[in-house]
């Protein structure tokens, strides 16, 4: 008998619940077509349930959660819950307790896709950063002294661990060798500046790039990466970095790849529970519109397939986006513009499967 997959669904705040819903029209197609069994477990955290009963996750959801094959997670953030409270306590809580240290986060620009970088083209664009994500800037140490006063003083720890570091390259080593594009893995840092992580990281770096010979070993500062992605993103194959500069060139890098819908990642324990999400936020303001772009969740429902061993799964969900953008039916990848519903955009990827 096949295995059932057990997939805990978490749609979030926003527009989390409307994408989410997409994301598991196209899954039920493409997963009966290639015979994956699935069971959903559903959990409503998020900010409503967190201004109604002062709880964002129960003590029960972690242990819940280890259970599980994976998680599909829809937006987080919600606009009378103050920043950091759901993005703490939720988000990075699953993401530091499920020990889930890599971030992936593809940059593809799809046939079809307009992307504000001139001249460049589909095969310009294609690499994927690998961001750790369980230390870094995100560790939630350091704290505040004498606040409120003039007086006041605020750190915030860059914890950056031998472990943490070495498991981060050594996966984005395996992907660079598994990927066989470019074979080139570029460390992004800040060297000239964080002297002491970013010694560590490039010893790191350069001792294990001895192992894999036939991978060129790069590296870029994270300043001048934004100009390089901006100039020349044909460059890049694999980039390896910490969590914080991580996602602030994730943003970017989904602008290059025709914007923020169609951007999708995993947080992804290799061991353990991975948990897939569109890497934008809950965008409130069209909350029940029916307006924003499912494409990223759709794509992080692939990805999921994929991480879970189901390939062929995962590339007819892949070629089916693929298809649509091409046809160039989809008039724009931001929300509003596509010239089609959120629901509609669901239904041609599923239709197209
Ligand atoms: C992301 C998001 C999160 C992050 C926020 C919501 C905490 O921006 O997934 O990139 O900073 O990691
Ligand atoms: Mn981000």
């Amino acid at each position: 008998m096949s295995k059932k997959y057990k997939i805990g669904v978490l749609p979030g705040d926003g527009v989390g619940p409307e994408i989410i819903r997409e994301g598991l029209k196209v899954l039920e197609v493409a997963c009966k077509k290639t015979d994956v069994k699935y069971e959903l477990v559903n959990y409503d955290f998020g900010g409503n349930r967190y201004l109604k009963t002062g709880e964002i996750l129960p003590d029960s959801a972690i242990p819940e959660f280890r259970k599980l094959d994976a998680i599909y997670l829809g937006a987080i953030g919600h606009p009378d819950v103050k920043a950091g409270i759901l993005e703490k306590g939720l988000l990075l809580r699953t993401r530091f307790e499920l020990d889930q240290y890599i971030n992936l986060r593809p940059v593809v620009l799809y046939p079809g896709v307009y992307t504000p970088i001139k001249g460049k083209e589909p095969k310009d664009i294609n690499f994927v950063v690998v961001r750790e994500n369980t230390e870094g800037a995100y560790s939630g140490t350091g704290g505040v002294f004498k606040k409120g006063t003039e007086d006041e003083m605020a750190t915030q720890l860059d914890i950056n661990t031998y472990k943490g570091v070495e498991r981060c390259v050594r996966y984005a080593f395996e992907l660079t060798k598994k990927r066989n594009a470019k074979k080139s893995l570029t460390l992004v840092d800040k060297a000239n500046v964080l002297t002491y992580s970013g010694d560590l990281w490039q010893r790191v770096f350069y001792k294990m790039g001895e192992k894999y010979p036939d991978i060129k070993k790069d590296h870029a500062f994270v300043d001048a990466t934004c100009m390089w992605f901006v100039k020349n993103p044909e460059w890049f194959d694999v980039i390896v970095t910490n969590n914080l500069f991580g996602d602030i060139i994730t943003d970017l890098a989904a602008v290059v790849q025709g914007g923020l819908g169609v951007a999708a990642g995993g947080n992804i324990n290799p061991e353990g529970v991975s948990m897939f999400e569109p890497i934008h936020g809950s965008a409130p303001k069209y909350t029940g519109k029916n307006v924003i772009n499912p494409i990223a969740t759709i794509a992080a429902g692939a990805m999921m397939m994929d991480v879970l061993g189901k390939t062929k799964t995962a590339e007819l969900i892949d070629n089916s986006i693929k298809n649509i953008l091409a046809s160039g039916k989809i008039k724009s990848m931001d929300a509003g513009k596509m010239g089609f519903s959120t629901s509609e955009v669901g239904d041609l990827i599923a239709k197209g499967i």
